[in-house]
């Protein structure tokens, strides 16, 4: 299958773009492509590919932009209920940590998803991935963590790879069983910690070499933050995952600024996310490290606060930076990369290069797999969007739409 004339077709060759290199997209003009059995197999001008192709399945799309699928790299997108209630205490005045404290907030959805069954959760999610995917998310990560217990966290992680075989968006999931205290262990927090290492981590890994499916261990993350766990049961939580293969993960510096970044660059972790309140020794640290620094705009836009990534201190200390919509009943329920992408540019002053950069090969990275996705480059999968514009510039400019026409996810075809 050829898709030509594409009156911009955005490559992004390469490496994940680090610092200020960040914006790099590659544009050919009046370009074309070549999909065959799912893969990429080669870019060029339209002219000479259509002349090379000249027996291929044609796909018209001139007046579009051609551009590598979404990656959302930090999403919660399996839970179950809502929490529209809260949403208004919030309006009212309560803050999120508040409503935490007082036994809301995270585990709230956590008495819904333990209550839920695997395919109560496939049901509630699906609709919210098909939302995602027909905005132009083509892969996402996908976390536990509204279980914190060892069942309902494998029940998750369960209704993740389930939703993953069924697609078409492709998941790759994340054990975050750190993710709040449980009420059980609301005076213990160490107690939980110790949990989480001697118990949950050994029943995911044997859970995880049980499935044929994902040939890799899922990612490990925490939440390291004050309420949550501190910077010590955050290193005990990672140092114990990496020592059982795990790829890791962390969120921090969402409100209170413990260390965290420094950790997961001292731990080689893939990411590290949320980054408000990121000291400069920090984001020295993450700079200087392969770990991906992921911005998740949508969150302090949904808690309505002021505060966002300080993007261009993580630029200026060369770091690889992605952004995600980070998915979740309680802070952001985004089902829109494209949405990410309008608050990045605002908000975080990227260009709109820069922040579709962010929200593809980088944004791969931040899921170890810009081998295979976010880019459009021979070899790669054959994940792109079509868009309804001729100019990548309408993506960050438009507010609140969907620009995506056509979605390709590996050469099948998905019209909007
Ligand atoms: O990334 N910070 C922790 N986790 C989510 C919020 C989850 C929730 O409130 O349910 C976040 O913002
Ligand atoms: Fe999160």
């Amino acid at each position: 299958m050829l898709i030509h004339s594409a009156a911009q077709l955005l490559t992004i060759v390469g490496t994940p773009q680090r610092g200020h290199a960040l914006g790099d997209l590659g544009v050919i003009e009046n370009g074309a492509l070549l999909i065959e059995d799912g893969l990429i197999t080669a870019v060029g001008p339209s002219n000479e590919m259509r002349a090379i192709y000249a027996e291929e399945e044609m796909i018209d799309a001139s007046g579009s932009v051609v551009m590598p699928g979404l990656v959302d790299p930090h999403t919660h997108v399996v839970w179950a209920g809502d929490r529209a209630a809260e949403f208004e205490m919030r309006i009212q005045g309560k803050t999120y940590m508040e409503i935490m404290q007082a036994g809301g907030g995270i585990v709230s959805t956590v008495r819904k998803t333990r209550q839920a069954t695997v395919d109560d959760l496939i049901f509630e999610t699906r609709p919210r991935l098909r939302r995602m995917f027909a905005n132009g998310t083509t892969t996402a990560e996908a976390k536990s963590g509204y279980g914190l217990d060892t069942e309902s966290e494998i029940k998750t992680l369960d209704a993740i790879l389930a939703l993953d075989m069924e697609g078409p968006m492709e998941l790759v999931p994340t054990f975050l069983g750190a993710h709040a205290i449980p009420p059980e262990f609301k005076d213990n927090t160490q107690g939980y910690t110790d949990l989480v290492c001697e118990e949950m981590l050994p029943a995911v890994k044997k859970w995880a070499v049980g499935k044929e499916q994902k040939m890799i261990l899922p990612f490990v993350d925490v939440f390291c933050e004050t309420g949550a766990f501190t910077l010590e049961q955050s290193r005990q939580i990672l140092k114990t995952a990496r020592e059982l293969g795990f790829p890791l993960k962390i969120h921090a510096d969402e409100f209170d600024n413990l260390g965290g970044v420094t950790l997961a660059a001292e731990l080689g972790a893939a990411s590290a996310d949320h980054l408000v309140v990121t000291s400069k020794e920090d984001i020295a640290a993450i700079g200087a490290s392969d770990t991906v620094a992921v911005s998740l705009p949508c969150t302090p836009f949904g808690l309505a606060e002021g505060e966002y990534t300080p993007a261009k201190d993580f630029l200026d200390a060369n770091c690889i930076l992605a952004i995600a919509t980070d998915i979740n009943p309680g802070t952001a329920w985004c089902e829109s990369m494209q949405f990410a992408i309008t608050l990045a540019c605002r908000y975080l002053r990227l260009t709109p290069a820069q922040a579709i950069v962010a929200a593809t090969l980088n944004a791969a990275a931040a899921i170890n797999q810009a081998d295979k996705i976010g880019s459009l480059e021979p070899g790669k999968q054959a994940d792109l969007l079509i868009l309804n514009v001729p100019d990548y510039r309408h993506l960050g400019y438009r507010i609140g739409g969907n620009l995506v026409k056509t979605v390709i996810k590996k050469g099948q075809i998905y019209p909007n």
